[in-house]
């Protein structure tokens, strides 16, 4: 039994994955398939490949991975939600997770009955490998972290990353949903796999498919099997894998909307920093901006009345997040910050 198997949960460790979920479809093309119920005719009448073989190996090529080291899941939150019911028991075991930083981390452990505790992200300084290490509890079973982090942009250093996998004997996840932004480049790149750290990337940011619901995660084969073993079979539909392979197909794309991101970043931070009212902007590694003004509640309906829709972070003083869109919607956001009187 390797390292992850024996941080799997106990009662989980002769789990049966449901049969139906054996059988790629890869196998059932060109044959009379009466065996999944499906309807015999139509656009999307049969069930994707529950084993995601096709998408496996594009993905394989797309983050330079094995396919065996690769899962899709139905958005990285899937992702997240699997982990923490693969490590984690109810009411008895806790994730360690960043503040602040992505809320759902402790919407999904609340929802499963499993403890939450945060470690502290010092906004001047950002992560520190310490501060992480003090906070881990002997429940204790995942550490996650996001680089660049959500809301605030900081990243973890691959360094840091290792210091932490040799303290800390359990899982630890990098959500680096916002890597293809980061002008450091992702940590699976600098840091490759290992037995205990599992890398969650996103289809819904850089690539534009949010609204079709597609996470990858890539990690040792083991722990890819025993994702494949609990998720539900069908979790990513016909249309993702299709979108997802098209996609994938375009790494140019990257290079492009970083450029893009990059000029409406510094363009939008240059006029922000000239506006009295606007106390602190973040810097970005992503395609989103931070910042901190004197009266977050009044800006943010000041927007909305003009049809502008920003986030209120209100687990930072002042703290507004909004992303980047095309070049009208930025320039009239512009026009309309600089017309507001605080
Ligand atoms: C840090 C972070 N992780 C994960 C997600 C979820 O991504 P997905 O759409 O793949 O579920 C988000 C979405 O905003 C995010 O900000």
């Amino acid at each position: 039994m390797s390292e992850i198997t024996n941080l799997i949960r106990q009662d989980l460790q002769s789990f049966i994955s449901y049969a139906g979920s054996s059988m790629s479809n890869l196998k059932r093309q060109g044959k009379i398939c009466f065996d999944s119920n499906e309807w015999f005719e139509g656009q999307w009448n049969r069930y994707p490949d529950s084993t995601q073989l096709e998408l496996r190996n594009v993905f394989s090529g797309f983050y330079r991975v094995l396919p065996e080291q690769v899962v899709a899941t139905n958005g990285s939150d899937e992702a997240i939600d699997l982990l923490f019911r693969l490590f984690c028991r109810a009411g008895k075991e806790s994730v360690l997770v960043p503040k602040p930083s992505y809320a759902m981390y402790k919407t999904i452990a609340d929802f499963n009955g499993i403890m939450t505790e945060f470690f502290t992200i010092d906004l001047e300084r950002g992560y520190s490998t310490e501060t992480i290490l003090e906070a881990v509890k002997p429940e204790t079973r995942i550490v996650v972290f996001c680089t660049p982090n959500n809301p605030t942009s900081h990243v973890m250093h691959a360094q840091q990353l290792s210091e932490i996998v040799s303290s800390f004997p359990g899982l630890v996840i990098v959500d680096e949903a916002y890597t293809e932004f980061s002008t450091g480049g992702s940590l699976l790149d600098k840091c490759g796999i290992h037995d205990r750290v599992v890398y969650l990337r996103t289809l819904s940011k850089m690539y534009g498919l949010a609204g079709l619901r597609i996470g990858v995660a890539i990690g040792c084969k083991e722990l890819i099997d025993w994702i494949i073993s609990v998720k539900p079979p069908y979790n990513v539909n016909l249309a993702a894998i299709n979108e997802a392979i098209q996609i994938v197909s375009k790494p140019e794309i990257i290079q492009e909307r970083m450029n893009y991101t990059r000029i409406w970043i510094s363009r939008i931070s240059e006029v922000l920093l000239q506006l009295s009212f606007v106390k602190k902007v973040y810097s970005s590694e992503t395609n989103f901006l931070l910042i901190e003004v004197a009266d977050s509640k009044a800006l943010s309906q000041y927007l909305a009345d003009k049809d502008i829709l920003v986030r209120l972070r209100p687990d930072i003083p002042g703290g507004i997040r909004f992303s980047i869109g095309n070049p009208q919607e930025n320039n009239y956001f512009i026009d309309c910050i600089k017309t507001f009187k605080n």
